[in-house]
Formats: structure tokens, sequence, C-alpha cells
């Protein structure tokens, strides 16, 4: 049984855990660093030093084209968003004692967990804002909940649940403080922009849309914004100083990067970029569209996908009534060949706004290279489940 999910045909729907498969691009260039380049960026004036650090260098452009800002060194890489969001957190919260912060019920423990830390340690109040019941955070709930003493606010671009993306541009034009965005579910798979928005700072992962190898993440931090860093160290540069250096990315970046991961990262946002981000999310959100309508008609399943389309990725989740999601999700694996996650995706505050707390759901996360025909069988298996369930 465990070994049939390596050897035998897998329907891969669980995108919004990680993209897979990846490009060959994507590989092709972490062999080509491995065993071309293979060198330190940043560190050795030799041939191979230079060509990594103009490869880290390219794909920190990439990212800042891909958030339309120019500044690429305010890019800052990081080994996945959970380290991203808590570099920001901590250098947001630590030491302001007081005062509250804003965020909304679909953030993914990724920024509830360190939130609630730093609020409880500095006496901050959190003001959780809620979601309507097919997870749309209204802009304008969150904007109420902001006063003259909100020291920042945190923005969930899509939840990892619901799929619902929530419009960060609609809160950040009308507040001052920074307004943290988690665009984990959305970079590489719905358009994005900064814009001119100085008090954005965005948190990313590389292994999701952006179809990057596991390990690679980051931020982006206007100018403006200064963060204490978490880690401090080698950097490269300014090697006489015992003080870790002031200038981006350094301040941030102690330590050897995750090359081989950034060279993959690389490659994986130039094929989104020859594919077109709205052709990906068109194809991605039809493949949803076209699952929603097919299961929501199976007796005894509960869909949590209404609302507006164009305000949604293709994540969808649902259950089946009187089964746990876990056992469904492992059916659908072992039976079906067709790979969800279930239970509560790190997101309990998404859950519970919800009403599916503390089971969670069944979700079925679509990406760039899934098919009609993956649409079909994975509805085929839940038709076959939830008519098994109700005894048909
Ligand atoms: N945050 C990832 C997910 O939603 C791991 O599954």
């Amino acid at each position: 049984m465990g070994e049939r999910g390596l050897s035998g045909k897998v329907i891969y729907l669980d995108n919004a855990a990680t993209s897979f498969p990846k490009p060959k691009e994507v590989w092709d260039a972490v062999l080509n660093y491995a065993c071309s380049i293979g060198a330190n960026p940043g560190r050795s004036g030799h041939r191979l030093s230079v060509e990594a650090a103009r490869l880290v260098f390219n794909c920190r452009r990439a990212l800042a084209e891909l958030l339309g800002v120019s500044a690429c060194d305010r890019i800052i890489f990081t080994k996945n968003a959970t380290e991203a969001a808590n570099v920001v957190i901590r250098g947001l919260l630590e030491g302001v004692g007081g005062g509250n912060v804003v965020a909304t019920c679909l953030e993914h423990n990724a920024v509830a967990r360190p939130l609630k830390y730093w609020c409880r340690r500095e006496d901050i109040e959190l003001r959780v804002v809620s979601c309507s019941p097919s997870g749309e955070v209204n802009p304008k709930k969150v904007l109420e909940a902001v006063d003259e003493s909100t020291i920042a606010v945190f923005v969930n671009h899509a939840s990892n649940v619901f799929g619902t993306v929530t419009p960060f541009e609609d809160i950040a034009a009308f507040v001052s403080v920074p307004v943290v965005v988690d665009a984990t579910q959305t970079l590489g798979s719905y358009p994005f922009s900064v814009g001119d928005f100085s008090n954005v700072i965005v948190v990313f992962t590389g292994h999701k849309g952006l179809l990057g190898p596991q390990g690679t993440g980051g931020f982006y931090i206007p100018e403006g914004i200064e963060l204490d860093p978490l880690i401090r160290g080698g950097t490269g540069s300014n090697s006489e100083s015992d003080e870790q250096p002031s200038f981006l990315p350094d301040r941030f970046e102690s330590g050897t990067l995750n090359v081989h991961g950034i060279a993959g990262l690389l490659a994986g946002i130039r094929w989104i970029k020859s594919r077109g981000i709205e052709n990906i999310r068109k194809h991605e959100l039809e493949l949803a569209c076209l699952f929603v309508e097919a299961v929501s008609s199976v007796k005894g399943v509960d869909v949590y996908a209404s609302g507006d389309w164009s305000r949604r990725i293709g994540v969808v989740s649902l259950n089946v009534r009187g089964r746990d999601p876990g056992v469904v999700s492992h059916i659908l694996d072992s039976e079906y060949g067709i790979a969800t996650r279930a239970g509560l995706h790190c997101a309990p505050w998404a859950h519970r706004a919800l009403g599916t707390y503390p089971v969670g759901t069944v979700r079925f996360s679509f990406g760039p290279f899934n098919t009609e025909s993956d649409v079909e069988e994975a509805v085929r298996a839940v038709k076959n489940i939830g008519e098994g369930a109700n005894g048909c």
C-alpha cells in the first residue's frame, strides 16, 4: 500500500501544499547549478562564485518584477514563508508594548502562531476579523477594526482552505501602518502587484505557485520600514565589523543561501512568465469550477466554494457528511490514487470561521499540470464515496 503512491499513477490535487510536478526546466536549472557552478555567492572572487551571485541576483530581480517593485535588494530570501513571516512579525512587534494588530480569520499558522506569541509577550490586542459564510473577508470590516493604536494589519491574500482572495489593495490604500500580505497561495497563480503602496510587506514561498523547489521563500520590505533581523552572522560583506550590515539584503541573509533552490526558483518563475500568470490562473480556475459544479450536486457532499469566482484561486474544500475528512482523503489516495490534503490545513481560525473545526475538510487544489481528465476522476471518486456514505 505504502508503495502504491510511489509506483502507481497518482492524480496530484495537493498543489496548495506544494506544487507537483515542477517543470523539467526547474530540475535542469538545479542540476546545472549543482554540476557546473556550485560555488558560494558573494563570498569569493572567482568566476564560479561570481556566476552563483549573478544567478541569485537574477532570481531577486525576477521576483521584484513579479511583485511590480523596482528595488531588487529589498527582496529577501529565507528558507520558507514561515521564516519570512517570523522575521516580519517579530521585527514589527518586538519591544512595542501595547496597541493592537488586526488580522483576518483566514491567516495560516505561519502568521497566526507568531502573532499570538508576540501579542501575548508585548501586551498587544489581537483583533481577528471574521469572514462571510463563503470564506470572504470584507476589506471594510478590516478597516473598521483599525484605529490610531494599530501597529500593523495582516492579510492572507488567498485562503489555503477555501480559496477565497482578500483584496489587500482595498485595505492598504486606506491605512498608513504596514500591511503584511501573505501571498503564499497567490504568487505565480494569481495576478499580484505591490504597485505604489509604500506600506505593503509581502511574504511568499517559492515552492507553490512559483513552482520552485521546497526550501525557498522570502519577503519584500518597502523602503522606510526598518526591521531587526531574526539571525545574525556571516554575509560575505563588512567582514571587518562585529555588527550585522545595515544594508539589504545582507542585513537579513546571514549564512550561505540555498542556491540550488534559488536556481530552481528562477527557472520556475521564468516558466510561469512564459506561460502567463493569467493563463495559469484561467486554467486552474476552470478546473476548480468544473469540479465544484459536478460535486455540488452529489447528495451528502458539502462543498465550501460559493461566492465570487473572480476572487478565488483553484482551491476547493469539501466534506462527505458522516465521514471523517481524513478517512475520505485516505480512500481517495488508496483506492483512487488521488492525492488531497485533509484536516485543518494549519489554518484552524479559518475552519472555526466556517464551522468545519475541529475535523476540517478534504482539500482539492489544482495546479498548472492538472487536466480535465484529473477532474473527471476526482468527481467520480467523490461521487462513489458520497453515495456509499449515504447508502445509495
Ligand atoms: N500551507 C500548506 C498547505 O496549505 C502546507 O497545505
